[in-house]
C-alpha cells in the first residue's frame, strides 16, 4: 500500500510545525498498515490516546504561531481545532461504549485523513505567506 508523503502543498513556514504534522502523517500510514495486516482493532485504543495527547500540544504550538505571525486564518484554525477535539471524543466515547469495533478503526482513518487533506492542506498552509512576510 502506498504511503501518504509530507509534500511542500502541507508547507505551514514553521519547522515544528510541519514535523508534528510528519508525525500525523506517520500514525495515518501505520493505520493503514495494521488495517491491511487485520491488527488495527487492537491498536486503535493508543492511537486515541496518542491523538489526545497530540492535539493539546499541537493546536496550542500551531494557535500560538498563527497569533504570533498575524494570520487571518487564526481564528477559522482555532474553530476547527475544536471541532477535530469534538470529533475526537466522540471516538473515544464510541471506544469506551462499544470497543475497539471494525466500524470506529474505519471512521478514525477517515477522520485522519479528512484532516489531511482540508485541514492542513487548507488552512494550516495559510502560516506560510504570513511566515515568509515576516522573514522579509
Ligand atoms: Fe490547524
Amino acid at each position: 500500500m502506498p504511503r501518504i508523503q509530507w509534500d511542500e502543498s502541507m508547507a505551514t513556514g514553521v519547522d515544528t510545525v510541519d514535523a508534528q504534522h510528519r508525525q500525523l502523517i506517520a500514525w495515518l500510514n501505520d493505520l493503514m498498515e495494521a488495517i491491511s495486516r487485520g491488527r488495527a482493532r487492537s491498536e486503535i485504543q493508543g492511537l486515541l490516546a496518542k491523538l489526545g495527547a497530540y492535539s493539546t500540544f499541537h493546536f496550542g504550538h500551531e494557535e500560538e504561531c498563527m497569533v504570533r505571525y498575524k494570520c487571518p486564518a487564526a481564528e477559522a484554525n482555532m474553530l476547527a481545532h475544536k471541532d477535530f477535539v469534538a470529533t475526537l471524543a466522540d471516538l473515544t466515547d464510541a471506544f469506551e461504549r462499544d470497543g475497539a469495533t471494525a466500524h470506529l478503526v474505519v471512521r478514525v482513518e477517515v477522520e485522519m485523513l479528512r484532516w489531511l487533506t482540508t485541514h492542513i492542506r487548507r488552512t494550516d498552509t495559510l502560516l506560510l505567506p504570513c511566515v515568509k512576510a515576516a522573514q522579509s
